[in-house]
Order: C-alpha cells, then sequence, then structure tokens
C-alpha cells in the first residue's frame, strides 16, 4: 500500500516509536502522582518527551509545553483559555474546523472575528492581516500551511506584525510541525499548537501545545494534577496548570520517540526530501488530462499536501479507484476546512488529496501520477 494520508496521520511510525509505546504501557505507572520507582520513571519519560518537542521549536523552559489529545484540543485550549468578550479576534478562511468552529462558538458568547480572505492559490495578504487589526484586537489566529492547498501562510511576518502590536499569535502548525523547521522566538509565537499524530511521528491521542511565559491560560479542564492537592483551584505552575487528569503516557512517551528521531534527521532535510517530491510531482500533474489543481506551482510557497480534481470524474469515485485498483490512500473531501475550498474554488465538491511524509518516495509519487493518467483515460 503507498499511504498519501499523512495530512490526516502519518504512516508509518519509525520502530522506535513504537518500542516506546510497547515500554510505557509495560511500565503502567502514573506519573507524576505515587512515589514508586515506576511512577518516577513513567515521569522522567514524559519530561523527557516534553524536552524533545521544547528542543524541536526552539522553546527553551519544556515546562511551557502543554501535551493535549490532538491538535483541536491544543487550539480549543489556546483559544478558550485566552479569549474573553469584548476581544477581537483576526484569523484567515484558509483555517481548519479546529479554529473555525470554536471562533464561531465564542463569537457567539460576545467575541469578535474578523476572516482575512485568501486568493486562488490560498495565499493571504500581509496587507490584509495588518488591515484588519483593531485597538480591541487580542489575538491572531493563523494557520501555518493549508490542509488543502499546502500553501504556507507568512508566519514570520504575523509573528512581528504582531509583536510591534503588542497582540497575541497563535500558530496552527498542524501541518508543518515535523516537517518545515519552526522557532517559535525566531517566528514571535505566543502559542504554538500542533497534533503529536501528524508531522511528528507519535501515536494518535496526543497534541501539543506551547505557552508563552508572558501567556497565563485558563484551562479547559481542572482536576487532579498530583500537585498542590489540598487547595480547591488549579494550580498555576506549568504544565500543570492545564494538564488536568491522568496523561495518556504511552502516547506521549511515543510522541517523544517520534521527535527525536525527528531531531536526528533534521527537519531541514524532511523538508528538503519533500520540494524535492513536489518540484517533480507537480509539473506531472499539471500534465494529467483534466487534473486540476489546488495551490501554488511554486514548491517554495507550500508543503507536500497537494489537492486536485479530474474534470468529468467524481472525486469520491478517484479516491475509491486509487484505493482499490492501485493500492495508493488518499483523502476525499472538505477535509474539514469549508471556507478554504470556497477560496480556491473546489466547494461544495472538496477535492481529492494526496499528502506525503518523511517516508514517502519519489516512486510514490510517479505511481499517483501513473495511476491518475489511467483513471483519467476512463
Ligand atoms: C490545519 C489543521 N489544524 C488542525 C487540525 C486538527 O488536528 P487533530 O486532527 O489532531 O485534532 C488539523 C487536522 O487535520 C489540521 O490539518
Amino acid at each position: 500500500m503507498i499511504y498519501l494520508d499523512n495530512a490526516a496521520s502519518s504512516h508509518p511510525k519509525p520502530p522506535t516509536v513504537h518500542r516506546a509505546v510497547a515500554e510505557a504501557l509495560e511500565l503502567g505507572a502514573n506519573p507524576g502522582r505515587s512515589g514508586h520507582g515506576r511512577a518516577l520513571e513513567a515521569a522522567r519519560r514524559i519530561h523527557g518527551a516534553r524536552e524533545a518537542v521544547a528542543r524541536l521549536v526552539g522553546v527553551a523552559d519544556p515546562a511551557r509545553i502543554v501535551f493535549t489529545l490532538n491538535g483541536t484540543h491544543a487550539l480549543n485550549l489556546a483559544l478558550k483559555g485566552l479569549l474573553r468578550p469584548g476581544d477581537h479576534v483576526v484569523t484567515t478562511v484558509m483555517e481548519h474546523n479546529s479554529v473555525l468552529r470554536p471562533l464561531a462558538g465564542l463569537e457567539r458568547r460576545g467575541v469578535e472575528v474578523t476572516r482575512v480572505p485568501a486568493d486562488r492559490e490560498g495565499r493571504v495578504r500581509m496587507a490584509d492581516i495588518e488591515a484588519a487589526l483593531r485597538p480591541r484586537t487580542r489575538l491572531v489566529a493563523l494557520v501555518h500551511a493549508s490542509n488543502v492547498s499546502g500553501t504556507l501562510l507568512p508566519a514570520a511576518e504575523v509573528g512581528r506584525l504582531c509583536r510591534r502590536k503588542g497582540v497575541v499569535f497563535l500558530l496552527d502548525a498542524a501541518q508543518t510541525a515535523g516537517a518545515a523547521p519552526i522557532d517559535v522566538e525566531e517566528m514571535g509565537c505566543h502559542l504554538l499548537a500542533a497534533p503529536g499524530h501528524k508531522g511528528l511521528l507519535g501515536p494518535q491521542g496526543t497534541g501539543v501545545l506551547y505557552v508563552h511565559p508572558d501567556l497565563a491560560l485558563d484551562p479547559l479542564l481542572e482536576g487532579g494534577t498530583g500537585t498542590r492537592s489540598e487547595a480547591p483551584a488549579m494550580p498555576v505552575e506549568m504544565p500543570e496548570a492545564l494538564e488536568a487528569g491522568t496523561l495518556n503516557t504511552p502516547g506521549i512517551v511515543g510522541l517523544g520517540a517520534g521527535v527525536e528521531h525527528l531531531l536526528a534527521r533534521g527537519v531541514d532535510r524532511v523538508r528538503r526530501q519533500e520540494e524535492e517530491i513536489l518540484t517533480w510531482l507537480l509539473p506531472e500533474l499539471a500534465r494529467v488530462p483534466g487534473l486540476v489543481l489546488y495551490g501554488p506551482a511554486d514548491p517554495a510557497e507550500r508543503v507536500a499536501v497537494v489537492s486536485f480534481n479530474l474534470e468529468g470524474h467524481d472525486g469520491a469515485h478517484v479516491g475509491f479507484a486509487l484505493d482499490e485498483h492501485y493500492g495508493i490512500a488518499v483523502r476525499v473531501g472538505l477535509h474539514c476546512a469549508p471556507l478554504a475550498h470556497r477560496a480556491l474554488g473546489s466547494f461544495p465538491a472538496g477535492s481529492v488529496r494526496a499528502s506525503f511524509g518523511p517516508f514517502s518516495t519519489h516512486k510514490d509519487a510517479e505511481a499517483l501520477v501513473r495511476a491518475l493518467h489511467e483513471i483519467a483515460r476512463t
């Protein structure tokens, strides 16, 4: 099977991830709760994972990395933990529903939201973001790369703008963490949300949120932390302040192993490899009769998430044929980003999406192109 659905969840995971999960299951104990050796070892391994994630995204203090259940949980924690009625938020039409829906809910509770438009390639203009800022703007929430068109948005420029204007900057790195170099200091990020199960190569059921030292978010969940148990309220110390309840130890330890793999290999090398695939693939796709490609033609402007449609062919049929007859796994539909499809011109049908990962090869891209030529002829 050729797995081209890495934007949904990455596959395969490095063998070290499998081993780390199995060892954590065998260890069994609850980190940070008991004083026996196994519990201390579980806590040590969780801390190792926190340190690895911090190193990957340029965070000096690992305590500012919060473990969550997925990217959606991290984004909800950032948005609902920060925003209050009367606040104004600037975001874009390229966002995933895990930003659009919590913001729609917050809007019903008195938060104001401006959604900046995008062009037909999914690009957002800095001038539009800057023009959308108001005196009451508390936050800019930006997706780093679209999960539909792969378009990279100007994260570092938005970070500089936010710093200049005293606005909090939340970056949704769901499609870039592990696939493109990220440094929260250089990019001026106050909040960085990412799933653990995509480019970071961890198991499903994991995600991370970086919280800048100047920010104190309200927790989404309150409960046991294993610390300050006499107090009626949640502790203020990080990361416990935002991590109520027993952690997903096997998942987090597996995520740590995924991130260690990336640190050893180098995210810049993963990025170069994916750019090489795109450099060959994009012009080849454009040669498939009737194929409409979304997103920028220049690989430097995008990640290896490639959406397209074949004129005269239903997307669901193309996805089914790729799976059934060619053993190629892709995703079809709206990819939980309806406004992005409106901008790209693919709403309401959606698109067929092939997404590459660190273990994808040139041969995978060739197989996809060959299969699409055959499907286009049917
Ligand atoms: C851009 C973007 N943001 C957020 C998410 C949500 O991540 P998760 O599926 O881990 O909740 C996704 C998942 O596809 C995504 O692509």
